[in-house]
């Protein structure tokens, strides 16, 4: 039989371009082709994300676009990713031409399972566990970037925030042995890696089941350990996201401090700013809590640039409640924020309540809260004009030929004048300008 062309498509988080390299990997080594052209695969497979409703509605419009498009050959349409273990066999009733549903778990069977839709079986469900992450490599080639790699680190969520969905669409939290963690980053900065990302849902919640990899490493928590680990390897820049507030603990700053890899750059999602919204958000942190954190990341001798999350209109947030968060984010001075309108997620505890805020005072207090934080972020953006930052090459800036682009340490999108031969290295560059969410400069 011939080999069969698949197409990937990666909607939502790093999880997912991380589960995305995995898949593609393991197609490959399975006898399939990848290929980047839509029209012409004999497998789409989405990788989708339900983290509020907008995202969950393009996977269904997708579908249907690719059911429209090409109505002589109709390829294989497999779903994979969150909605895919959300939905479940759902999925195949709502759209004849998804033949492959497939969980978050069972990212590394897809191959198989794309063997039997092939031997004919025309509703493929999976929705099984994942297999270890253990003695799997991801070819460069395959990854999102040949520059910066993401590393998983931990799965899952047992928080249970009344809002959110991913503690249904990812399972409970299961973190991989340190170990392997340590290897893959040694193979990565070996392959020429400048700089890898341990994800996870929260990544500070970390908790392997031995301590293997991690003896002789000192912290507080086995995350903490984990990142000293990692940043004794010596590979140049060792970023992390998301941190969640209550198990942020001040020894991750110290390793931060100990360690000049460990770049400076935090992602700690506060939601909201007033004590009773996060109760009901049962976040497990206070507004006081998280200001500690907040000073205690602002007083390190590092110049850890802090970046957050909000949901505005969350149910029952009142006028002064909203206040609250604003109030929340002028003290903080975050470097980023990103904003979302609550968004109801069915079985979520939170879709019980009445989703009173309109949709009119969820815009209003949407372009609030990004007012100021955009006033905010000016300044911080301003002062890095006439300052020289390192940034990463990785590739060219998407307007431009001319121009490349990269990140600062501290996660600034930095555009800058130079040749193409330093893609893939760290380079200075002297800011001269300030945008909205970049600054542009020259190469030093
Ligand atoms: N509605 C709106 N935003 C949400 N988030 C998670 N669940 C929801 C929801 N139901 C936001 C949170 C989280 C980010 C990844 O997405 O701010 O930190
Ligand atoms: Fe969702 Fe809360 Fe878990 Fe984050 S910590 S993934 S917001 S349940």
């Amino acid at each position: 039989m011939s080999k069969l062309s698949v197409h990937i498509e990666t909607f939502g988080c790093q999880m997912n371009v991380s589960d995305s390299e995995r898949v593609a990997a393991k197609l490959l080594d399975s006898g399939f082709e990848l290929t980047d052209a839509a029209d012409s695969a004999d497998v789409i497979l989405l990788n989708t994300c339900s983290i509020r409703e907008k995202a969950e509605q393009k996977v269904f419009q997708r579908v249907g676009q690719i059911k429209h498009q090409r109505a002589e050959r109709q390829p294989l349409v497999g779903v994979m990713g969150c909605v895919a273990q959300l939905e479940g066999e759902a999925i195949f009733n709502s759209s004849t031409t998804v033949q492959l549903v497939a969980g978050t778990g069972a990212t590394e069977r897809i191959p198989s399972l794309l063997e039997r839709v092939r031997g004919g079986e025309t509703r493929v469900l999976d929705l099984g566990e994942r297999e270890e992450w253990a003695g799997f490599e991801i070819p460069t080639a395959l990854r999102h970037s040949r520059h910066v790699a993401f590393v998983p680190i931990i799965e899952g969520c047992n928080k249970f925030c009344t809002y959110c969905i991913v503690p249904y669409s990812r399972g409970r939290e299961r973190s991989r042995q340190a170990f392997e963690i340590v290897e893959e980053v040694q193979k990565l900065w070996a392959a020429g890696f400048q700089e890898i990302q341990l994800i996870g849902q929260n990544v500070n919640s970390y908790r392997p089941k031995s301590e293997k990899g991690l003896e002789g490493f000192s912290g507080a928590t086995p995350f903490s350990r984990l990142l000293r680990a990692v940043a004794s390897e010596g590979i140049p820049r060792i970023k992390f996201t998301t941190s969640f507030p209550r198990d942020f603990h001040a020894d991750i700053v110290e390793a931060m401090e100990e360690h000049e890899n460990l770049c400076n750059w935090v992602h700690l999602p506060v939601q909201s700013g007033n004590n009773r919204v996060l109760r009901a958000m049962r976040r497990g942190h206070k507004v006081e809590d998280y200001l500690e954190k907040v000073e205690t990341i602002k007083n390190s001798r590092r110049a850890i640039s802090l970046t957050s999350d909000v949901i505005v209109g969350f149910p029952g947030e009142s006028k002064e409640e909203f206040e609250d968060t604003l109030r929340l984010t002028e003290k903080s001075e975050f470097h980023g924020l990103y904003i979302f309108k609550y968004s109801k997620r069915r079985g979520t505890p939170a879709a019980k309540l009445d989703d009173d805020v309109s949709p009119d005072e969820k815009a209003r207090r949407f372009l609030a809260l990004e007012s100021l934080q955009m006033s905010i972020q000016s300044k911080i953006y301003m002062e890095y004009v006439g300052r020289k930052v390192e940034v990463l090459a990785e590739g060219f800036s998407a307007r431009s030929q001319s121009d490349l682009t990269g990140h600062t340490t501290c996660q600034k999108v930095v555009n800058f004048r130079a040749d193409k031969e330093v893609i893939g290295k760290v380079v200075k560059v002297h800011v001269t300008e300030a945008k909205a969410h970049s600054l542009f400069g020259q190469l030093v």
